[in-house]
């Protein structure tokens, strides 16, 4: 594990410093928005998409430069899911990456429009020729990352969560499409935007496919288990809040041992899909081992 850390590690620097030039520098009269953007994308976040990105990527032996510009676009996807998942009118969180969420520290407009902006810079990033020499390919990734965001993708779970504490009867057929949908599709986009830049065989991106699947949903349940078990210093954001506010999770429907059990089932299925790879795809093992045990 210690050897993963250490790379997860290197990759979330990498990605900050490739952030930090590609993100607006806070000058002009709008200085306020550059400002809060960077307070978010450039914050302590443990940057795994990114790293998926890089790692699924250097299994299918695709172009550094293009992962890193994908992985700074995803990951300012994810800054402004956050930014816009801890405002008052959603989950109205006052702490994330163990430091005052962004319209805390600046002010709810800011928040709102650092979100918006940050979504932006995510496709102009991609839809850069340094991403791809083929405009195919990033017309290819830009899809794929709208479809992911939106309606039917991360925005469209972030409804579900926001709803469906009113419903009746929530059972786990709808937990699992809610997760699949706001955490799942970004998780599930790094996969496929590996394939994208490296055109990896159908075989290969199906592997690929089916192992970020199961992660995605590990990821939720783990996040919906820190919430009901962790220690709001140790997870760097307010925790019991899900419960507080009656919101249907994988421990809600579950309990924590049979949601911990599932995560474990689902990260040995994980693991499973790589073994096309060989050796090669280790350190996406371990990315798998250390989404089970983290605590933050
Ligand atoms: C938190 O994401 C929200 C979820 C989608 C579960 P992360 O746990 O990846 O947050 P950071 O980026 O490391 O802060
Ligand atoms: C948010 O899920 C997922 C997003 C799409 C941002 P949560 O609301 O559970 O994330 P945290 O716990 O606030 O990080
Ligand atoms: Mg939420
Ligand atoms: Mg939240
Ligand atoms: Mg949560």
């Amino acid at each position: 594990m210690t050897r993963f850390l250490t790379a997860l590690e290197e990759t979330a620097d990498r990605v900050t410093v490739a952030l930090d030039a590609l993100l607006p520098r806070p000058d002009g009269p709008e200085m306020r928005l550059a400002s809060a953007m960077r307070y978010a994308a450039l914050g302590p976040g443990k940057r795994i998409r990114p790293f998926l990105i890089m790692g699924c990527g250097e299994v299918l032996g695709a172009d550094e430069r293009g992962l890193l510009r994908t992985a700074c676009a995803i990951e300012c996807i994810h800054a402004y899911s956050l930014i816009h998942d801890d405002l008052p009118c959603m989950d109205d969180d006052e702490m994330r990456r163990g430091r005052p969420t962004v319209h805390i520290a600046y002010d709810e407009a800011t928040a709102v429009l650092a979100g918006d902006a940050l979504q932006t810079a995510a496709f102009e990033i991609l839809a850069h020729k340094d991403t791809h020499q083929s405009g195919s390919a990033r017309a290819d990734l830009v899809a794929r990352l709208a479809h992911a965001s939106g309606a039917r993708g991360m925005v469209g779970g972030q409804m579900i969560d926001m709803t469906m504490g009113d419903q009746s009867d929530p059972d786990i057929g709808i937990v699992t499409r809610m997760q699949r949908m706001k955490t799942g599709a970004l998780v599930a986009f790094c996969a496929e935007a590996a394939c994208i830049l490296a055109e990896a065989s159908d075989e290969k991106r199906s592997a690929l496919e089916g192992f970020v699947h199961d992660l995605g949903l590990i990821y939720q349940i783990i996040d919906d288990l820190l919430d009901a078990e962790g220690e709001a210093q140790t997870v760097g954001k307010a925790v019991g809040k899900d419960h507080g506010q009656g919101k249907v999770t994988f421990v809600s429907i579950l309990g924590v041992e049979a949601a911990r059990e599932r995560a474990k089932r689902l990260g040995d299925q994980a693991k499973a899909h790589l073994n096309l790879f060989g050796p090669r795809a280790d350190q996406l093992r371990e990315c798998v081992d250390f989404v089970l045990q983290r605590r933050s």
